[in-house]
């Protein structure tokens, strides 16, 4: 999200006549985009922008602001105490940076931190500088009304709400001029996409028929409403890939109703189940949290029960970071000692690691596409990209490009990468064999 937030920042600066630097003290501006997620993240930025500090002091005229989801939460504290930054933007400001800016030249510090009903910046291109050419995100609404209770986006992103439908096209179709050849729609919760009658699945259907040979996958859906109607089109489309990211975020139901998940471990699973059914050779992936308040051994114990079940190909785990404002903040204790939030976390990490080579051991043998996305990170002589499920596949480079696809044979893997010999280069639609109307 914050990488397709930076897009169009980007777009909006060159608009108002900057060009990027080449580098931080060449800058006259450096803007740093936060996210306030875990504690983590928001350390990540401090340490950020105190190496900043030191080119600050060799460039009197260098302004600093932060963006994104820290802004509203420390404002006062990064302007008055830290003397680091000059300027701090939310998540819905972003077209007020040029007058910001220009207060700054005044010698003001400068703050917008309003949160919006509308902005969706949807008639903004975004500026594509820093991805790989080959892949993109495309951002379909922002915010999100879910309130589950471990969460900041709420409050730091505002209220939800989506793009209109044919601004996101059009977006897309600017993509496919370009050459790209993977798209990643993105929400906060995609599911409840909605712009008049469209609805998300009326929304993947008329994206994928953009351009065959683009790929599309989608960040993230939330079990409580996921539509049938989608999984049917997944199956049927080639380029809507077998892929779903899923968040669960724990396995016992008294421990996702403090949560406020508002769905059961049966009812995920019911989900997960209808999911493979309708989907053959469908890759799963899930958001977990470990250590939320009050988490007992047993509640820690369902987590792992749940994970092994469903049998992810990929899962993000976390331990539990309390963010103030948050429902959890107000209302539960964040009494799970850290050591055991630790212990509980590497243990669901471990199982993880292991349920994810058995299941990349079975695919020994298997045929995937991959889309190439550049050189491995460990040999020039080889590439890398993702297959429709969304693993990483390494391979002899041969005259393999960038952005081109090719059907590969695994014939080795780790728990993270599936190691393959290339068999021929082709298209979604040939490896697929199937007429695509378009
Ligand atoms: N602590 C730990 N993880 C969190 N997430 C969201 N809030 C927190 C928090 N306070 C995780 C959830 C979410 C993912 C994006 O980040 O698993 O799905
Ligand atoms: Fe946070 Fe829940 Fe919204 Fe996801 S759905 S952004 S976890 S409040």
């Amino acid at each position: 999200m914050n990488f397709a937030d930076s897009e169009i920042v980007n777009s909006i600066l060159i608009e108002d006549g900057m060009t990027v630097a080449a580098n931080p003290e060449s800058a006259d501006v450096i803007l740093v985009n936060t996210c306030s997620i875990r504690e983590n993240a928001e350390t990540k930025v401090w340490n950020r922008l105190k190496e900043l500090r030191s080119i600050k002091k060799s460039n009197s005229e260098l302004t600093v602001g932060v963006l994104g989801c820290m802004a509203e939460r420390i404002k006062d504290r990064i302007i008055e105490e830290e003397h680091l930054v000059d300027i701090v933007v939310g998540p819905d400001a972003y077209r007020d940076i040029p007058r910001l800016l220009a207060e700054v030249d005044d010698g003001r510090k400068a703050v917008n931190v309003l949160l919006s009903l509308e902005e969706t910046y949807a008639d903004i291109a975004p500026v594509r500088t820093t991805g790989n050419g080959v892949s993109s995100f495309v951002s379909i609404m922002r915010g999100c009304d879910n309130m589950c209770s471990f969460c900041v986006v709420p409050f730091t992103r505002g209220r939800e709400r989506s793009r209109p439908m044919e601004s996101i096209l059009k977006e897309i179709q600017q993509l496919s001029d370009e050459g790209y050849k993977e798209v990643t729609l993105l929400g906060q919760n995609v599911n409840s996409y909605k712009d008049g009658e469209n609805t998300f699945t009326r929304l993947m259907d008329a994206a994928s028929l953009i351009n065959p040979e683009i790929r599309f996958r989608f960040s993230s859906p939330h079990p409580k409403d996921f539509p049938d109607d989608l999984l049917h089109l997944i199956a049927e489309r080639p380029n809507l890939c077998n892929y779903i990211h899923i968040p669960a975020q724990a396995g016992s139901d008294s421990m996702l109703e403090r949560m406020r998940r508002p769905y059961t471990r049966e009812q995920y699973l019911t989900l997960t189940e209808k999911m493979k059914s309708i989907i053959p050779g469908l890759s799963l992936s899930t958001d977990i949290i470990a250590g939320f308040c009050g988490e007992t051994e047993e509640e820690h114990q369902g987590t792992m029960t749940l994970m092994a079940e469903v049998g992810y190909d990929l899962a993000y785990m976390f331990a539990y970071s309390e963010r103030e404002r948050t429902l959890a903040y107000r209302k539960f204790e964040d009494d799970v000692p850290e050591e055991v939030k630790k212990r509980r976390l590497s243990e669901i990490i471990t199982q993880q690691m292991n349920i994810q080579k058995e299941r990349n051991l079975e695919e020994i043998g298997q045929r995937h596409l991959v889309l190439v996305e550049g050189t491995s990170k460990k040999s020039e002589e080889q590439v890398s990209g993702r297959t429709d499920t969304n693993k990483i596949a390494v391979f002899d480079r041969r005259d393999f490009e960038k952005g081109d696809y090719v059907e590969v044979e695994v014939t080795d893997c780790t728990s993270a990468t599936l190691i393959a010999k290339p068999i021929r280069k082709t298209t979604i639609t040939e490896f697929y064999e199937v007429a695509v109307e378009a």
